[in-house]
């Protein structure tokens, strides 16, 4: 049996929109925070069988997992292509399982697909064992069944743009992550549905300074990495800010618009902001496609962390 773990990831600067969605190509480069202690393990077994099945991966390392039909369908697609170019025959049991809630709001499907493309090599190599693929190239693989997913095997900064993912340089290591998760139940819109939405707002295309979507994106990106380079943590956490803000801005005004946003993230949001602003030291705060925030402290902020728990989780998850 072959065993393979992958960690989820938090963007900071967020992939929106897709110039490919065949083959996942986002529209703008991203930058994210590798999420080391929040992991899916997949497992394969090679079974007598006509067609590839999937299971929860059960033990007490585990949260149980529970995969809609579409879900279950996404997965042994991508490990059909996986399978393909990697020239594996036969059927296999595909089990998996995240070592956190998977109703919590946490992005699973990074973590899932890193971990399904891991395992698979790790089959082709444990007979051949001079197969050999780079993790430039398996993040490529991965990508095609999730786009984000591509970035989780870069650690702790990973980037991504037309280039492919590769790990992004970056003075400031060990952050320590919580995400405060506000709902759990299942997305409305799904990040695939979401991808397709947000060409359709106006501010895809220009905002109010004439600037498009790719290219705030990019200037933010570029920025990021400058405040990073110069220790500015205050310009660092605007950023992150102004760019999660961006995200849920082109989901408000595509067509049909949508929203992940609660009365309780929004006041949530707003009180962080004052925290932030009143004691001129706070955590980077962003927002995924879902209305959870997730919080980034840097390890001298680590005596911050226990009052912003105190403050802000509803049953906050810790990693
Ligand atoms: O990989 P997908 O298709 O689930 O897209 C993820 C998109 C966001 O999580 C909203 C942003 C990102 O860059 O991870």
């Amino acid at each position: 049996m072959i065993e393979a773990s992958a960690p989820s990831n938090i963007a900071l600067i967020k992939y929106m929109g897709k110039v490919d969605s065949q083959s996942n190509i986002p529209s703008n480069a991203s930058l994210s925070f590798t999420l080391e202690k929040l992991r899916t393990t997949v497992t394969l077994e090679k079974i007598k069988n006509v067609a590839d099945q999937w299971s929860p991966l059960t033990g007490n390392d585990f949260y149980n997992l529970q995969l809609s039909e579409k879900g279950v369908q996404k997965f042994l697609n991508h490990f059909a292509r996986l399978k393909k170019e990697f020239a594996i025959d036969g059927y296999y049991q595909v089990k998996s399982a995240n070592n956190f809630p998977s109703d919590a709001g946490l992005a699973s499907s990074a973590s899932s697909f890193a971990a399904l493309t891991e395992a698979t090599y790790l089959l082709k190599k444990s007979t051949h064992a001079d197969f050999t693929k780079s993790k430039t190239e398996l993040a490529a693989l991965s990508r095609m069944g999730s786009g984000s997913s591509c970035r989780s095997f870069f650690s702790p900064w990973s980037t991504w743009d037309d280039r492919g993912a590769r790990e992004a340089h970056i003075p400031i290591k060990n952050l320590i992550h919580r995400a405060f998760i506000y709902e759990t139940s299942a997305k409305k819109v799904s990040s695939s549905e979401a991808h397709q939405r947000v060409v359709m707002s106006p501010l895809f295309k220009e905002d109010e300074n004439g600037i498009s979507r790719i290219d705030r994106a990019e200037i933010r990106l570029k920025n990021l990495l400058l405040a990073f380079s110069e220790n500015n943590w205050r310009l660092a956490f605007e950023i992150c800010w102004q760019e999660f803000w961006d995200m849920h801005e082109l989901f408000h005004t595509c067509d049909p618009s949508f929203t992940y946003l609660t009365d309780e993230v929004c006041h949530v949001l707003k009180q962080m902001k004052e925290k932030w602003d009143r004691e001129g030291r706070g955590p980077l705060i962003t927002l995924d496609a879902g209305p959870n925030v997730h919080c980034l402290f840097r390890e001298e902020d680590a005596d911050l962390v226990g009052a912003w728990e105190k403050e802000f989780a509803p049953g906050s998850k810790k990693s």
